[in-house]
């Protein structure tokens, strides 16, 4: 069967080019168009892009024209749309495109919150993707919106979805977030270097309401995600690092747990993308280690294997009871902000509807 074909908007920013070596020589999708602003339509991507990864631009994609959002949307000849643009252009761009066919997977923060909008990771909340389905009848489109959350929440959920068993009563989260979460020209190096920067505009209230979202139940029947029924709270901080958002949770259960039952479900954690055999599906999503120095932002965020999933694996270590209250545990975990907090896990979930029917 042939591949679908794709579009990358917001191609030459931090998370746009991180989809590059995901999408080069895909065995579904073959990336054919590539946009971005004003300031980058009509040039080459090679001259458009300030490249800042560790490895070189796929050789395809090196002298890929680059086109205007207009364009890429008069044409429209592609199956699917990959998003990285900043959220408030991706609000007015993203409706346009699922209204003429094609079904977009986004980065960008809009739209999180209706409820026939899928937020998806796939491991933690596969059947969400059937919101998709619901989101067409209620809006009578052939396309559709899939969200990605927000890079943040990523760490948090991929930890507590071995924990969701047990009965989740409430999470404490404290972030120490990378500087490239915020976009190349986020965080001027004079305001970050020797610094920790205590606030991030709306990311708290992101990451307590997705988490809720993301582990939550699918009620098929109402077309919606019934949010888990648990408190969420959110300490978010910027902090001096390039890539890979580190988070210490304190989490309390309904009832008491057992470490060492906890530690084994967080290490036996597996889900339908790796049943499935998706090529974009790390061997072990979440990664426990029992080093107490780790996980570490420079050794853990490229976790993942085999090599094409490199960045794919969140990494969870120091877990610990509270205290000894038995109903409360502590813990780390980390999660490369761009990969498996972007690119990556927005193919990964294309990957996924494909295998389900749903592109
Ligand atoms: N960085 C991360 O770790 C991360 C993680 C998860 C989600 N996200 C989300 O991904 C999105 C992009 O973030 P980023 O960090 O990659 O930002 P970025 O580095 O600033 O890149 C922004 C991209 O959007 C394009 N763009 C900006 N204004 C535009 C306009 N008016 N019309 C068309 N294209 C426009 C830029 O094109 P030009 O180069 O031509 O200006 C560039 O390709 C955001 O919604 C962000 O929240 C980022």
């Amino acid at each position: 069967m042939g591949r679908l074909s794709a579009a990358l908007l917001g191609a030459t920013g931090i998370a746009g080019q991180q989809f590059l070596p995901f999408l080069a020589g895909h065995p579904y999708f073959e990336l054919k168009v590539l946009s971005a602003s004003a300031r980058s339509a009509g040039k080459l991507y090679i001259d458009a892009v300030k490249w800042y990864q560790e490895y070189y631009i796929p050789n395809e994609f090196v002298n890929m024209p680059v086109i205007s959002m207009e364009e890429a949307l008069e044409k429209a000849d592609f199956d699917i749309l990959f998003c990285a643009l900043p959220s408030e252009i991706a609000a007015e761009w993203e409706p346009k495109f699922a209204e003429k066919g094609v079904t977009v997977f986004s980065d960008a923060g809009c739209f999180r919150k209706e409820k026939d909008v899928p937020v998806m990771i796939p491991e933690v909340n596969y059947d969400h993707i059937n919101l998709l389905t619901a989101q067409r009848k209620n809006r009578n489109w052939k396309g559709g919106i899939v969200k990605n959350p927000n890079c943040t929440t990523v760490a948090a959920a991929m930890a507590l979805a071995p924990l969701k068993k047990y009965g989740i009563k409430r999470v404490f989260l404290s972030s120490m977030q990378a500087v490239s979460g915020a976009g190349y020209d986020g965080v001027p190096s004079m305001a970050i270097t020797d610094n920790v920067i205590p606030y991030i505009s709306g990311e708290e209230e992101k990451v307590e309401f997705e988490n809720l979202k993301i582990l939550g139940d699918l009620d098929e029947a109402e077309g919606e995600v019934k949010l888990l029924p648990a408190v969420f709270s959110a300490s978010c901080h910027r902090v001096h690092t390039l890539y890979g958002h580190i988070e210490a949770l304190f989490i309390e259960f309904e009832k008491e747990v057992d470490i060492d039952d906890v530690k084994n479900s967080i290490r036996n954690f597996t889900s339908k993308p790796q049943q499935l055999g998706l090529p974009t599906a790390p061997k072990v999503p979440v990664i426990l280690t029992d080093d107490p120095f780790r996980p570490q932002v420079r050794l853990d965020r490229n976790a993942g294997e085999p090599e094409r999933c490199k960045g794919m694996s969140a990494t969870v270590g120091r877990v610990r009871y509270d205290h000894d209250e038995k109903n409360r545990i502590k813990l780390i975990t980390l999660a490369h902000n761009s990969i498996r907090g972007a690119a990556g896990n927005l193919v990964l979930t294309a990957e996924l509807a494909k295998a389900e029917g749903l592109i």
